[in-house]
């Protein structure tokens, strides 16, 4: 018996569904890329309909000030084509809960962006708050059921995720899917090896120190701006690229990362050695020790990729979360590269997240079945990993 319950075992047909999901995807030249996310939650929003319920879908787009935080109308066009079915859109200046009140069974309604509700990031206020303030008030009374998909946003304590406590409360098969996989992870007690990369490490050091603090990670190996940002913060002056550091906040963490590093060197991993561009694309391996340098930094170096190659190789469980560089020139995608053919090929039990690591499995040949599990979160599944409790998990036990 799991401490959820699941929305396909209880009767669909003409209950009116509230269907969280995460459709929050990149976003280029004001375009929407299509991800598994989006095909992910696509899938469920499709397998409800089919079975008569009428399915009313909400989620969030960007944050708000930033240039990827725009409507959901070109979500529900892409939803719309995937499903092959009307899809009705509905903004919030919209008689958006008489709209739902009229629908049919099998009919499928998405809600404007979330984040376009002051109420929705309020995240001072309990479930309970949340529930008497409106819209979630006039949606509870409409809705019959409330299902969470989305393991990814499960570590916000926002409306739509932990506001509907009037209603029953269900996971939906994307995020039961995330559970089981990441449940079988926690039967097994062997060390886990942690790899962590990517261009927006802020958002993790303080997770990286909580597991490590709680011991949920025996070693973890740092590249990309993660592995910059404790290299610098071991005295590494990288020339050209200190300014980018500075620029992504370095000073903020710094403090945490130096209290990370004294609490528990022996476990951290940093590169050796790494890849830099001199302007014409070509790659230059570069020693750490031979720093600084005022070329573009890009990758881990060779030298570093074979040793977190080799710990790959030494661990049962590997966990990865955001690229080694720049894997998108291929001159830099090496490290990013041997990284994941490594976890991909091996025996090794893996588990990875990361909208950025989903494009790079593409871009670099893999596919998500080479891994044992490839999680639609980021750092909400290293909050889950750290043992940190998810509001949106919590309030499904009820
Ligand atoms: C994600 O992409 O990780 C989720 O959609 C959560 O987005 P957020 O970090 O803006 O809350």
């Amino acid at each position: 018996m799991s401490w959820y319950k699941t929305i396909f075992d209880v009767p669909l047909k003409g209950k009116t569904v509230l269907l969280r999901t995460d459709l929050n995807s990149n976003v280029v030249e004001g375009r929407v890329v299509v991800s598994s996310r989006l095909r992910e939650h696509a899938k469920t929003i499709y397998s409800l309909s089919e079975e008569g319920a009428k399915v009313v879908v909400m989620s969030h787009q960007g944050r708000k000030g930033d240039p990827d935080f725009i409507s959901l109308k070109r979500h529900a066009d892409f939803i719309k084509k995937f499903v092959d079915k009307d899809v009705n859109f509905v903004t919030w200046e919209e008689d958006f809960i008489g709209t739902i009140k009229q629908m049919k069974e099998g009919d499928i309604t998405i809600l404007e962006n979330t984040r376009f509700l002051e109420i929705e990031t309020q995240e001072k206020l309990s479930p309970q708050e949340f529930s008497e303030a409106h819209p979630i008030d006039k949606l509870s009374e409409a809705g019959d059921y409330f299902v969470q998909n989305a393991l990814s946003v499960a570590h916000r304590n926002h409306a739509t995720v932990t506001g509907f406590v009037k209603l029953p409360r269900f996971a939906g098969p994307v995020l039961e899917r995330e559970l089981v996989a990441l449940e079988k992870l926690d039967n097994k007690n062997e060390p886990k090896l942690l790899i962590l990369g990517g261009a927006k490490p802020q958002d993790s050091i303080s997770i990286l120190g909580s597991m490590l603090e709680k011991g949920y990670c025996n070693e973890v190996c740092l590249g990309g701006l993660f592995g910059e940002m404790f290299l610098h913060a071991k005295g590494t002056r990288f020339g050209k690229k200190d300014k980018f550091l500075d620029e992504k906040g370095y000073a903020k963490v710094e403090g945490e990362i130096k209290k990370i590093l004294s609490r528990h060197k022996d476990k951290i991993i940093l590169p050796l050695d790494l890849a830099a561009s001199d302007g014409l694309d070509d790659r230059k391996e570069i020693r750490v020790n031979e720093l600084p340098t005022e070329m573009d930094i890009m990758d881990i170096g060779r030298e570093t990729t074979e040793l977190f190659k080799k710990k790959i190789r030494g661990s049962k469980i590997v966990v990865y979360n955001g690229p080694m560089g720049v894997y998108e020139k291929p001159s830099f995608s090496i490290g990013t590269k041997k990284i994941l053919e490594t976890i991909a090929f091996g025996r090794t039990f893996s588990i990875l997240g990361g909208g950025d690591t989903e494009r790079a499995i593409f871009a670099l040949g893999l596919l998500p079945q080479d891994f044992s599990h490839l999680s639609l979160a980021g750092k909400a599944l290293l909050e889950y990993l750290a043992g940190e409790k998810l509001p949106g998990l919590e309030i499904l036990k009820q």
